[in-house]
């Protein structure tokens, strides 16, 4: 797995390997430690990008942004150490994972089958390797097929890994994985990366009893006190929440997959004193404004939450504390969670991810160490959360639109039925670096451009719903900073190099959404 370290000369070092290519070339066997080469984040300068951009509305299209986009020619950037280096790493393991399990099978068809697989999976790595540029996807009877291979064909063809832009050309990567796994005849819906996805939320011990043991008692105001105060407690509580649901994000297993137990306890911590001194990292911070749009949520429209979401284990757990609250406290009566069809992006949530946390904390075994106040307080809490599954309070729901390539700046066009139904919505949650990436089109967009202007239709089409990034910044693009937003993104540049890829700084971004213009349906 490739790492990001800053160093104290102005950039970033990047470990690089080249055992991924030799795996390409026919090697069998397991991926060495990498090299080191230079990374320099400040390749695309955002200030002072003037005319022609940003692009008019009606000259953006998926291979030209509002802003200049990332590729991975850009040597030196993030997108090239991604494509070149941390892509081909990860397969790398995949294809050590895959391997794993045709060695625990002992039925023949099966074993074929799998090594069918592993041998696409290795053309893949050749292709990503090469640079090949970008076919078709295969029609392995997805819904997604129809908007991947029209998108290649108005806007991608001839291109490759390198020059496409980095958004389109990594997902495109994800769902080529996919394609090696979902031709087969029993590995349809095999995961790469679910062993990594189970590791990572057992090695979260520290984090995940703070949470349970604070929040198996559901959440009830206390009869003496005021109104007012009662109003205060909710406040404070619904602050404290959102930041344990954004900070979640940033320990996400496509950069950090080597951390220490120690490493991992450090972002995790989850107390009223650490959030107290993390939001001053909240770089836009619109946690305010949040509390003003759900507040007033119950006497409105009775409440109903989206969260699009992002990572598995963790990152859900704490986005079902965050969303156990809102329930509790009549904030909202129904959530309503998107993830992804199949396995995305490494850490995505998958319907079986979803489903595993749940039993996990009701049946498993995974914290042998843990008291039985502990392990009774996770119990409570999975039971709780699996009533409202079984209740229709929360709702899992999979779009094939989710794992395609467009940015969200497409989605009211592409998928406009799915655009409908998040326009129901009170209120929307996207998690996540690449959540970020899709509503702001990944560009080099400067850092002060408002939020509704950077997600573009999320705002501004008729019945789009209010819209609230929270993420923590693990990729190029940072917009919402505010009016001096271009001299904090230079100060942090030259002060703190590596400050866009360490998940250290956040933003919490709200659009005022198009609600006059809301088709509400019965
Ligand atoms: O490979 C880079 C990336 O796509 C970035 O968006 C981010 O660094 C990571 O992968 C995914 O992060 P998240 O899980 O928060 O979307
Ligand atoms: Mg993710």
């Amino acid at each position: 797995m490739a790492e990001t370290t800053p160093a104290s000369n102005g950039t970033v070092n990047v470990i690089k390997g080249d055992s991924a290519v030799a795996h390409a070339k026919g090697s069998p066997g397991t991926y060495s430690a990498p090299s080191r080469v230079t990374l320099h984040l400040e390749h695309l300068p955002s200030k002072n990008i003037k005319a022609p951009w940003p692009r008019t509305p009606s000259r953006v299209d998926p291979n030209n942004p509002p802003w200049p986009a990332y590729r991975g020619y850009h040597e030196y950037s993030f997108a090239h150490a991604t494509m070149g280096v941390r892509l081909p790493t990860i397969l790398g393991k995949a294809i050590d994972d895959t391997s794993r399990t045709l060695n625990e099978q002992s039925n023949e068809d099966k074993i074929v089958d799998l090594v069918q697989c592993l041998e696409r999976m290795d053309l893949l790595m050749a292709d990503l390797s090469g640079n090949a540029k970008l076919r078709p996807i295969i029609d392995d009877g997805e819904g997604d097929v129809a908007l991947w291979n029209k998108e290649i064909a108005k806007y991608f063809q001839g291109k490759d890994f390198m020059n496409a832009p980095w958004l389109f050309a990594e997902a495109y990567k994800y769902r080529r994985l996919h394609e090696c796994f979902s031709v087969s005849r029993y590995w349809k819906d095999y995961d790469v990366f679910y062993r990594q996805k189970c590791d990572t939320f057992a090695r979260s011990a520290d984090a995940v009893f703070e949470l349970s043991m604070r929040f198996a008692e559901p959440f009830k105001q206390s009869e003496n006190i005021s109104e007012k105060e009662k109003a205060e407690t909710e406040r404070l509580m619904f602050l404290e929440l959102t930041q344990v649901c954004l900070w979640g994000n940033s320990t996400d297993l496509s950069l950090l997959i080597n951390m220490t137990e120690d490493q991992i306890k450090s972002l995790q911590s989850t107390g009223g004193e650490h959030l107290a001194a993390t939001e001053k990292n909240i770089l836009g911070n619109h946690m305010n404004q949040l509390w003003e749009t759900v507040k007033v949520l119950p006497e409105k429209t009775g409440g109903r939450i989206d969260f699009v979401l992002d990572n598995a284990g963790f990152e859900l757990y704490c986005d079902f504390v965050y969303a156990d609250f809102l329930i509790q406290s009549g904030l909202a009566k129904q959530i309503r969670f998107h993830g992804k069809r199949y396995p995305w992006f490494v850490s995505d949530v998958t319907r079986n991810d979803w489903s595993w946390l749940l039993n996990t904390m009701v049946y498993g075994h995974l914290f042998p160490k843990a008291s039985e106040a502990e392990r009774e307080s996770l119990r409570r809490l999975g039971a709780r959360w699996k009533q409202y599954e079984n209740d229709g309070r929360w709702t899992y729901e999979q779009h094939p639109f989710w794992c395609t390539g467009y940015t969200f700046w497409d989605l009211h066009s592409e998928a406009p039925d799915l655009f409908l139904h998040l326009s129901h919505s009170d209120l929307v949650f996207f998690k996540g670096d690449l959540n970020h990436r899709k509503l702001t089109y990944d560009c080099a967009a400067p850092a002060s451009i408002p939020f509704d202007v950077a997600i573009g239709p999320m705002a501004s089409a008729a019945g789009a719903p209010k819209v609230c990034s929270l993420r923590t910044i693990k990729s190029d693009v940072v917009v919402g900073l505010g009016d001096d937003g271009d001299a904090i993104a230079e100060k942090l540049d030259q002060e703190e190099p590596g400050w866009k890829i360490s998940g250290k700084y956040a933003v919490v971004l709200l659009s005022e959404g198009r609600p006059g213009e809301k088709v509400r349906f019965a």
